[in-house]
């Protein structure tokens, strides 16, 4: 991300899921009313101008979808699959949340599921600073959100989060989505180095991340060179034997690996077949205790 800059990536998937959240029942996952509050004036203003308009989400699905290739249906849906994982952790006793690079992420505020646990915001001051202002009049539904600033270049995770009382000695869920394409390997490791010093056996992990052949050599041209031009460079795609290889050396076994061609099964046919397999989905969990 350049200095000064607030992310524009996360505006953009949070549009996207506030699109969804407006969706006719078919196609809406998740109730994010947040997010559409929290999208810079702009943007929100398209996205209730979709609303409004008769089959205007319908229309702004197809067309959006069919202008990224398909790549804007995987947000949502990716969104919706780690919602499930954040779930069943909390219905397990899980009682703190971390969210590494959390953008616009809405869960603190739309997730019922999250109501006795605390969640640890982590993002660069420049994005952290508008979500601040755009949420100090909304409750949180889980039971308290901290929000800690972190520039990943220059700070470490367990200093940052050592100064906001996180538990390491309590099990926790780590959710790092559409982040580490943007990261170099060493950033990577550096992560799940932070995170596997600081997760109780039984802790989960969900990340996402590009597969090498991700897409076409020509879309994943025009990906890498859009991306570059708004300061946020696709560095990193692995495929899922290297990610499990990554986690395994910390302990984290997968339990699961899948892409928006699965996430997509909650969509009725006709939809889910024009999804395509981008992003992958690890939910992994530390061995152990
Ligand atoms: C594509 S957004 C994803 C946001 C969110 N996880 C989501 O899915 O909506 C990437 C996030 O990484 C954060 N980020 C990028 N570089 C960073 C850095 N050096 N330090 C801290 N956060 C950074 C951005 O601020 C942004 O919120």
């Amino acid at each position: 991300m350049r200095p000064g800059n607030r992310s524009r990536t996360s505006d953009w998937v949070a549009a996207l899921r506030a699109l969804y959240s407006e969706a006719p029942p078919d196609l809406a996952i998740f109730d994010d009313a947040v997010a559409l509050r929290l999208l810079p004036p702009g943007l929100g203003a398209l996205v209730r101008g979709a609303a409004r308009a008769p089959f205007g989400t319908r229309l702004a699905h197809r067309l959006i979808g069919s202008a990224t290739r398909g790549l804007s249906y995987g947000v949502p849906l990716r969104t919706a699959a780690i919602d499930d994982a954040v779930t069943r952790a909390a219905e397990s006793g899980v009682r703190q949340l971390v969210v590494l690079g959390a953008g616009l992420d809405a869960r603190a505020w739309r997730m019922p599921s999250l109501r006795e646990v605390t969640v640890f915001e982590l993002d660069h001051p420049d994005t952290q600073g508008f979500k601040r202002e755009g949420t100090r009049e909304l409750p949180p539904l889980a039971q308290e959100v901290r929000f800690c600033s972190i520039d990943f270049e220059r700070q470490t995770i367990p200093e940052v989060l050592g100064q906001h009382a996180f538990d390491p000695s309590a099990r926790s869920v780590w959710v790092w989505e559409g982040v580490t394409m943007y990261l170099t390997a060493e950033a990577i490791d550096a992560t799940l180095d932070a995170v596997a010093e600081l997760s109780k056996a039984g802790s989960t992990l969900a990340m996402t991340y590009l597969p090498r052949e991700y897409a076409s050599p020509w879309l994943r041209t025009v990906s890498e060179v859009g991306a570059m031009w708004i300061g946020e460079a696709l560095r990193f795609q692995e495929d899922p034997h290297e990610i499990a290889a990554r986690l395994k050396q910390r302990s984290f076994e997968v339990e699961q690996d899948d892409s928006a061609t699965e996430w997509a099964e909650r969509w009725p046919p006709r939809e889910a077949r024009r999804v395509r397999p981008f992003e992958r989905l690890t939910v992994a969990r530390r061995a152990g205790g």
